[in-house]
């Protein structure tokens, strides 16, 4: 029998979700395997060029209907306020019929999705194995999906959690009541997440057994299903881009491991208060550095919100910039000491791929449990204070950075140690091929009805 299979893929319909798919798509295809891709019309357009394989990955683009309350033209959640979730949602449901009839007709055997739970119904009609793709880290779908959470005490892990460090504190909370706001028409995202990871045939994660094994038993044993995880799926480097000359040259200029560089992604609008918090953090800190967010909320630019004479003062050391960078190259930039990130699900993998030392700003949900795990679980980074604030001080940043950065801190030894020695664990070679290989040749047992052991 051809061990050749062909899986849909249907992603939440946000960047971080289908970015992520579509490089666990090229590892597919890259194996032979067929990928069929859904997605709104408008995304095809801006993740095109992240496939690698067009031959194998085929694009099915879906029309979304007009929803109350959602803006015309809103496809994705980049195209909308976090407010409109629910909408974005009920869009997504409105879609159904046009998944399953490419369904029937295409007759996939696998169907990877998240947010979608009805996907598991589609796929027990038409005879295909359903697979959640877990694209964050695990740690955090253990303190968001798992049975028995309630909205008032989330800072109570729940019995059997496998970390006392990996935790919320007090009003981080707030950060993660969201799992239980209106997500559709009557469903909230909790609701349909125990529900997708109860009824589907196999549970996928993108991460590893050496960084979250507990936190995958503990999935396992939650939802009582097989477990694959694909490894952390970074993608190659593209050889053809190196850093541009704008980015490459300014960095010259300085000493080995000197500039401190900052990132938070490319979702986070920070409010303009926060963001001149940040810059003088940074100035504060008496070391070059690059800051490369958005403009702050209510500036068209990111100079239009800085602080009174901050240009002035920092133009020989200090560069803020609003638009997007190519992350990985400034990590591997010599003269690129300390990365200084939000900790999104990818930009944690990019940090212990690199050789920086590392401070993390959590803003939002997920990024707060990344950073525990990667700060107090793992120590090879530092976290910068907060207290009960909803932002940090200028203070507390500068603090935390010159701690990884001054030459005598023994906390900057230890985390540098420390990762030095994860990044040996974790990027030996062929430590993440080993992941994808062993994940496909599940896939396709799972696809022939062998038992997985
Ligand atoms: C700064 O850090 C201290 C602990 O070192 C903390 O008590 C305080 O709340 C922090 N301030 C802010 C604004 O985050």
């Amino acid at each position: 029998m051809d061990s050749k299979f062909h899986a849909f893929m249907f992603p939440w319909f946000a960047f971080g979700h289908m970015i992520p798919f579509l490089h666990l798509a090229n590892n597919l295809a890259e194996k032979g395997h067929r990928v069929t891709f859904l997605m709104p019309k408008k995304a095809q357009k801006q993740l095109e060029h992240l496939n690698r394989f067009p031959d194998n990955i085929v694009f099915h683009p879906l029309t979304i209907s007009r929803v109350d309350g959602l803006p015309d033209g809103a496809e994705t959640a980049s195209d909308i306020h976090f407010s409109l979730t629910s909408s974005l949602a009920s869009a997504m449901d409105l879609t159904r019929d046009q998944v399953e009839a490419a369904v029937r007709v295409k007759k996939p055997d696998l169907i990877f999705f998240d947010f979608a739970e009805w996907v598991t119904d589609i796929a027990k009609t038409y005879g295909a194995k359903s697979v959640y793709f877990i694209s964050f880290s695990a740690a955090s779908a253990c303190t968001s999906m798992v049975p028995g959470l309630r909205p008032d005490n989330l800072d109570v892990p729940p019995p059997g959690y496998p970390s006392s460090k990996v935790l919320l504190r007090g009003q981080e909370t707030n950060e993660f009541s969201f799992i239980f706001n209106p997500f559709g028409e009557g469903d909230t995202l909790y609701k349909r997440n125990t529900k997708g990871l109860t009824n589907c045939d196999v549970i996928s994660i993108r991460t590893c057994q050496e960084v979250e094994g507990k936190f995958c038993v503990f999935l396992k044993s939650q939802f009582q299903r097989k477990v694959l995880l694909t490894g952390p799926i970074l993608p190659e480097p593209d050889k053809t881009m190196p850093l541009e000359d704008r980015w490459n040259l300014w960095l010259n200029r300085f000493e080995q491991g000197s500039v401190v560089f900052c990132a938070l992604g490319s979702q986070i609008i920070l409010e303009k208060d926060q963001f001149q918090e940040l810059c003088l953090g940074m100035e504060l800190t008496g070391l070059p550095f690059l800051v490369a967010v958005q403009p702050p909320r209510g500036s068209s630019t990111v100079q239009e919100g800085l602080p009174e004479g901050f240009e002035e003062r920092i133009k020989e050391r200090g560069v803020v910039w609003g638009g997007w960078v190519q992350q990985p190259l400034i990590l591997a930039h010599p003269s690129v000491g300390c990365f200084v990130s939000h900790c999104g699900f990818g930009s944690m993998w990019e940090s212990l791929m690199s050789d920086c030392q590392i401070v993390f700003l959590p803003y939002f949900a997920d990024q707060i449990l990344n950073t525990r795990l990667m700060t107090e679980e793992l120590e090879v980074s530092v976290e910068v204070e907060r207290g009960e604030a909803r932002w940090f001080s200028k203070e507390n940043l500068s603090v935390a950075v010159r701690s990884v950065m001054d030459k005598d801190s023994e906390l900057g030894n230890r985390v540098r140690r420390n990762h030095a020695e994860w990044k040996e664990v974790l990027f030996r070679h062929g430590l993440m091929n080993d992941y994808v290989n062993k994940f496909v040749e599940a896939l396709e047992k799972l696809v022939q009805n062998i038992n997985l052991e």
